[in-house]
């Protein structure tokens, strides 16, 4: 039985990791900012699922991670899964400003702390969902490819410094491409998958410890 904490995992994607990691029997912590969707998981899953509840960008979400630890009884795998972004055609400041707080502020705060945490206990496992978009600029979001490239270049950063230190942290940066989730807008959409189908794919990569994965593999 592993411990997993899923950062973000109220609806979506997040919420379809949750499903199958309690459904295998593990304790998984879940987070974000909705209370009635945390606790309609918690029942779904009563002795599977704990929960806080929390927005990454407050200055206290390392209280909360460090909370949802103690309620696990310790940790293996965090996935940090929260993610914000918009189109923003007219480049709205208050949607590149939230897209920051939540994709890279609020991201490496909690991936520090976490790679910190796994450095003084022995190792384990830390993942996060990026996105294709982070390998090009893109005029609809920009500040989302943005992000989203500083969530997948300090990941391979990561596993670099894990690997040349020797330590067995394992760092898997994510690469969805369309999941079919409130997240995915503007034009043009394609081969977009079910956040169930994500999710599987998402778990798998993770199971064989992949350093990067893109979902779906098409
Ligand atoms: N859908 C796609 O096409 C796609 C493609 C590539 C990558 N991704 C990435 O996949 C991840 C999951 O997205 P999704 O598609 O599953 O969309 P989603 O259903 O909107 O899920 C986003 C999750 O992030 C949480 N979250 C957002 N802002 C937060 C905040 N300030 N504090 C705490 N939690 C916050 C949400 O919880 P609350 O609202 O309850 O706080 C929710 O659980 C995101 O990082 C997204 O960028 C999605």
């Amino acid at each position: 039985m592993q411990k997993i904490i899923i950062i973000g995992a109220t609806s979506g994607i997040g919420r379809e990791l949750a499903r199958i990691y309690a459904g295998e029997g593990n304790l998984v912590g879940v987070s974000g900012r909705r209370q009635d969707l945390l606790y309609s998981l918690q029942l779904e899953f009563p002795n599977h699922i704990v929960t806080e509840c929390f927005d990454v960008t407050t200055p206290q979400s390392i209280t909360h991670v460090q909370s949802l630890i103690r309620k696990l009884g310790g940790l293996d795998l965090l996935i940090y899964n929260a993610g914000y972004g918009d189109v923003s055609d007219a480049l709205d400041w208050e949607i590149d400003r939230q897209t920051v707080e939540i994709n890279v502020n609020g991201f490496i705060s909690i991936v520090h702390y976490t790679f910190q945490y796994f450095v003084a206990h022995g190792g384990g496992q830390l993942a996060t969902t990026s996105s294709i978009a982070s390998i090009r600029g893109n005029s609809q979001a920009p500040a989302y490819s943005a992000s989203k490239a500083f969530q997948s270049v300090y990941f391979e950063g990561l596993y670099m410094k894990a690997k040349k230190a020797g330590w067995p942290i394992y760092v898997s940066d994510i690469q969805p491409g369309f999941v079919d989730t409130k997240m995915a807008k503007g034009e043009g959409k394609f081969w977009v998958a079910s956040p169930e189908k994500a999710a599987h794919q998402i778990a798998e990569a993770l199971r064989k410890k992949k350093w990067r994965a893109y979902i779906t593999r098409r």
